[in-house]
C-alpha cells in the first residue's frame, strides 16, 4: 500500500494534475526565442561593458522579480565552526570536515557542511559546491558516495567537495506544509514584507553561505568555486550562479523545466505543471506565464554565467528535461559569449546520446540513461574545469 502511494506520488508531477506534458516532437510550437542582447529600450548590446552593466542586470531583474525572487544579503551575525574533522578518509585520499554555518549570533539558525579535500594538496584546492537531496545532514551524505557524489574519484583529481541538504536551508515543502522553520520564515519575521524569495533562492542563498566559508578556509581556493546541481538544484546552480559572481564555473546537471530547458519547445515538464506541483519554487508573479510569454527564455538564465565557465548536461531519458531544450539553451547563450571572445558550442543540431560537445567555455553533454548524476558525469565536469579553470 505504501508503495502504491508512494508510487502516485512520484507520477504526480508527471500528469501535472491534469496538464499534460508533450512528448511529441511535432508538437513543439514554431517560436522565436527573445534576444538576449537586445536592451529593454530597444537598443542593441555591442560590447561585453554594455552586457554586463546594462543587460545583464536586466535579465537578473526578470528571473527575480518573476520567476525565484531576490536574495538577502549575508546575514550580519554568520560565522562557522568546526564541528569535525577525519584526518583520513578513503584510505588517506582526503580529509573530511564538518562545518556549521552560524546564520545568526545567537547560533539559532545553522546548517551543516560537509567537506571533503585532498590531503595532499599542494596548494588551495578548487572546490565543487552543491547542495544534496539527503533529508538528514549527516555522515549518510558521505555514504552517498559512489554514485551522486563520487569521493574517492574527485579526491583524486585533486578537488574539493562540499555539500549540505537543501532542506536544512528551506525545507522542500509547499506552503501548506511549512513548519515556518526555514530561512525564508526567518527572514519574515526579522523584516515582514521585505523579500519575496522562493525556495530556490533560498538554497542559492545558503550556496553562498558556503562560498563565504570557503573563502576563510586556506585549504581551499576560492577563486575557483565551481557550483554544482542535479535537476531542481541544477536550477538552484544556474540561479546562484547568475547571482554570485565568486562562483567561477557552474555544472547544470539534468535541470530541466525552469533550468536550463528552453521553455518555448513546451517539450517535457512545463510552466503549468511545474508551477501547480511545486508552488514554494516560485514567487507568485510566475503565475502570470504561460510557455510562450515569459521576457526572456532560459538561455538568459544560462547566459548570466557568462563568461565564466558553463556546462549544461542531460540523459537521454529523461524527456522530462527535454535533452534538446537544454542543448538549443547551451547553444543560444553563443551570442553573449562572443562578447567576450569565448567559445561556445560546436555542434549545429542537438549531439546524440553519448557524445559530448565541451571544448569550449560552454559545454554540453548527453548521457545514455536515466536522469541522475554519475561518476561519468563528474569526470566530463572536471576535465572542463581543469581547462576552463587552469588548474594543473
Ligand atoms: C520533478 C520536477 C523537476 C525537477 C525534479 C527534481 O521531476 O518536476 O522540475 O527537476 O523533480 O528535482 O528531481
Amino acid at each position: 500500500m505504501k508503495r502504491v502511494l508512494f508510487t502516485i506520488l512520484l507520477l504526480l508531477p508527471l500528469v501535472g494534475f491534469g496538464q499534460e506534458a508533450n512528448y511529441d516532437e511535432s508538437k513543439v510550437p514554431e517560436f522565436t526565442l527573445p534576444d538576449l542582447l537586445t536592451l529593454n529600450n530597444g537598443q542593441k548590446v555591442k560590447n561585453a561593458k554594455q552586457w554586463m552593466e546594462l543587460r545583464r542586470p536586466e535579465i537578473l531583474e526578470i528571473f527575480t522579480t518573476e520567476m525565484f525572487g531576490g536574495r538577502p544579503e549575508k546575514p550580519e551575525g554568520l560565522h562557522f565552526k568546526q564541528i569535525g574533522q577525519d584526518e583520513e578518509v578513503y584510505g588517506g585520499l582526503g580529509i573530511r570536515r564538518r562545518i556549521q554555518v552560524c546564520l545568526d549570533n545567537e547560533e539559532k539558525h545553522t546548517f551543516e557542511v560537509l567537506i571533503h579535500f585532498p590531503k595532499n594538496h599542494k596548494r588551495p584546492c578548487p572546490i565543487f559546491i552543491g547542495l544534496n537531496f539527503k533529508d538528514k545532514n549527516d555522515e549518510t551524505i558521505a555514504l552517498e558516495s559512489g554514485r551522486r557524489w563520487p569521493y574517492e574519484l574527485i579526491l583524486n583529481e585533486g578537488f574539493a567537495v562540499a555539500t549540505a541538504t537543501r532542506n536544512s536551508i528551506e525545507p522542500d515543502v509547499r506552503p501548506e506544509e511549512s513548519k515556518g522553520d526555514g530561512v525564508r520564515a526567518w527572514y519574515e519575521q526579522m523584516y515582514p514584507g521585505k523579500y519575496v524569495w522562493s525556495a530556490i533562492s533560498a538554497w542559492s542563498w545558503g550556496i553562498s553561505r558556503i562560498a563565504d566559508y570557503v573563502e576563510t578556509a586556506k585549504e581551499l581556493d576560492a577563486s575557483r568555486m565551481i557550483v554544482i546541481g542535479h535537476s531542481r538544484l541544477g536550477k538552484t546552480a544556474l540561479w546562484t550562479g547568475a547571482n554570485d559572481l565568486r562562483f567561477a564555473m557552474v555544472v547544470s546537471n539534468n535541470s530541466g523545466c525552469c533550468g536550463a530547458a528552453i521553455t518555448r519547445r513546451a517539450f517535457g515538464e512545463n510552466f503549468g505543471i511545474i508551477g501547480r506541483s511545486f508552488p514554494h519554487w516560485f514567487v507568485p508573479n510566475f503565475y502570470k506565464y504561460n510557455d510562450s510569454n515569459f521576457p526572456v527564455d532560459q538561455n538568459g538564465l544560462a547566459a548570466l554565467t557568462a563568461p565564466r565557465p558553463l556546462y549544461i548536461a542531460s540523459a537521454s531519458q529523461d524527456l522530462w528535461a527535454d535533452p534538446k531544450g537544454e542543448w538549443l539553451c547551451a547553444k543560444s547563450v553563443q551570442s553573449v559569449y562572443d562578447l567576450f571572445g569565448k567559445k561556445g558550442l560546436e555542434s549545429s543540431e542537438c549531439i546524440k546520446p553519448g557524445e559530448r560537445d565541451d571544448s569550449g567555455a560552454v559545454g554540453y553533454k548527453i548521457r545514455i540513461g536515466e536522469h541522475n548524476v554519475y561518476p561519468e558525469d563528474w569526470i566530463a565536469y572536471m576535465k572542463f574545469a581543469k581547462r576552463n579553470l587552469k588548474i594543473k
